[in-house]
């Protein structure tokens, strides 16, 4: 059973994270990072600077969930620009130990493999962050995969390039294809923290949590991990 935290706001929830990752940190100075980008987890990002500012960060390795496949690398939305804004910069990361996966068409079909294998030589994901599709999916999950997967392409629902148009200029800009950590991957990180709030996630995060097991709702393959954390706040909360 996942614990379960409830706080005021997602600003709270951005605190409550942060200091967990800043107590792994100097317990763990080569702690590794399981980052994910969405708009969720970017209270967490926020509440970080300060406080890791006495925190020696330069040994902190990370792996971003997922990545859209052929977007431009520099493009505002790709998420490897957006894991160097909102958390590489503002956290004095070191750029060379923080890994998105690679959604360049050339070598996409080696990709996955040599992402899993980088993940494997880090030791492994300490602690992992989540956010939660409206449709239940996790990374780039989408309903239907399998609770083994690894790091692999997949094709984004239609919910999700409708959820993520307002990133971009329009819904035709939305890549049609992602790479995301499989369920498989993202199970074997030490310690799963998923974040949520608001009403639109409260359906979501009730099946995640306590709905039936099944590939139909990636998110409840949380249910299979033996250390979890859910913070959302009374909104993402109140189906529960
Ligand atoms: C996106 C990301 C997920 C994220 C989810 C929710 O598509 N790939 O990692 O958790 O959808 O996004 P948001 O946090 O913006 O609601």
């Amino acid at each position: 059973m996942a614990e379960i935290v409830i706080v005021p706001d997602a600003a709270a929830a951005g605190i409550l994270v942060a200091d967990e990752i800043a107590a792994l940190i100097r317990r763990t100075p080569t702690a590794v990072l399981g980052l994910a980008t969405g708009s969720t987890p970017l209270p967490v990002y926020e509440a970080l600077p300060s406080r890791l500012a006495d925190v020696d960060v330069s040994q902190v390795r990370g792996f971003a969930l997922d990545e859209y496949v052929g977007i431009d690398p520099a493009h505002p939305e790709s998420y490897r620009s957006v894991i160097a804004r909102e958390v590489v910069e503002p956290l004095g990361l070191d750029p060379a130990r923080i890994r998105v996966p690679d959604g360049s068409l050339e070598g996409i079909e080696h990709a996955g493999d040599d992402y899993e294998a980088a993940i494997e030589a880090a030791g492994g994901v300490d602690l992992q962050i989540l956010g939660i599709g409206t449709d239940g999916h996790i990374g780039f999950n989408e309903p239907g995969s399998s609770f083994a997967s690894q790091t692999r392409v997949k094709t984004l629902t239609a919910q999700t390039r409708q959820d993520n148009a307002r990133f971009f200029d329009s819904i035709d800009d939305v890549p049609m294809h992602c790479i995301t950590q499989g369920l498989g991957t993202i199970l074997q990180a030490r310690h799963l923290v998923l974040l949520a709030f608001g009403e639109g996630k409260a359906a979501a995060v009730a099946s995640a949590v306590e709905g039936p097991v099944t590939a139909s709702l990636p998110g409840s393959a949380i249910q299979l991990h033996p250390h979890v954390t859910v913070v959302v706040d009374e909104a993402a909360a109140s189906r529960l």
